[in-house]
């Protein structure tokens, strides 16, 4: 099962771009030893046309890792957009740094070093928010924090999409222990009394098997 799922995200890929998607990144993230956990393709321009369709011109990532989705999410600013994306291991920030400069969207995009929570709490002093578009794809265990600060960041009518909240169905497991589990599920529970938000969750299948996003609107 999980072979056709990959093998239609290979056809889809093909089909739908081809060449045209930043594989370098992932090859210098494999050769550098980080973890291959970045979104798929198919997901990775999903995050691109989303930021194209409404428009971003600010963009803020939480979880760089070696800048795949960074990328992709980069490619959809305008000239003089900016993205702000967060990452707790230098290492990772370093990789991430070359693949954006590779991929031409460096002049951009800044990438900020250290745990996130302290980032986002810099930003909001900064007063440097009105993000339009928000992608949260950290530690799970911080799921709900990010969303409350992405809340505050964000303009008015602002996507808010978090990556890894079905994670192979363990999101329904009410008796976990997985940490994970635990902060995803702690992001349904806000969720469920969240004024300020519209959602709804979307389960993908795929090169990263079950899975799923959140996709919300800050309401205006
Ligand atoms: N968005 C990336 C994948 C991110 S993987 C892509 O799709 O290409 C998750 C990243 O979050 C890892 O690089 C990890 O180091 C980082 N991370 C984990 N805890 C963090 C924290 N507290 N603050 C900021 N980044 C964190
Ligand atoms: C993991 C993290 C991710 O962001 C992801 O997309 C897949 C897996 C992980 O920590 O296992
Ligand atoms: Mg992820």
């Amino acid at each position: 099962m999980d072979r056709d799922w990959a093998a239609v995200d290979d056809y889809i890929v093909e089909k739908l771009f081809g060449a045209d998607q930043p594989q370098a990144a992932i090859e210098a993230n494999a050769a550098a030893g980080l973890p291959a956990i970045d979104v798929s393709p198919a997901q990775g321009k999903l995050l691109y046309l989303l930021a194209k369709s409404c428009a971003a011109t600010r963009i803020l990532e939480v979880g760089t890792l070696g800048g795949y989705s960074t990328i992709w999410l980069a490619r959809a600013l305008p000239a003089g957009g900016r993205l702000v994306t967060l990452e707790i291991d230098p290492r990772h920030a370093e990789v991430a740094r070359r693949n954006l400069a590779e991929a031409g969207v460096a002049d951009r995009v800044e990438v900020r070093v250290g745990p996130a929570l302290d980032s986002l709490a810099a930003l909001a002093k900064e007063r440097s928010g009105a993000f339009d578009v928000v992608f949260i794809d950290a530690d799970k265990e911080h799921n709900a924090d990010y969303v409350d600060a992405a809340i505050d960041l964000a303009r008015p009518g602002a996507l808010i999409v978090v990556d890894n909240v079905v994670r192979n169905g363990g999101v329904i497991d009410s008796r976990s222990t997985d940490s994970k589990i635990l902060g995803t599920r702690r992001l349904f529970d806000m969720l469920a009394d969240e004024p300020r938000l519209e959602a709804t969750a979307i389960q993908t299948v795929g090169a990263k098997q079950w899975d799923g996003f959140i996709i919300a609107v800050v309401r205006p």
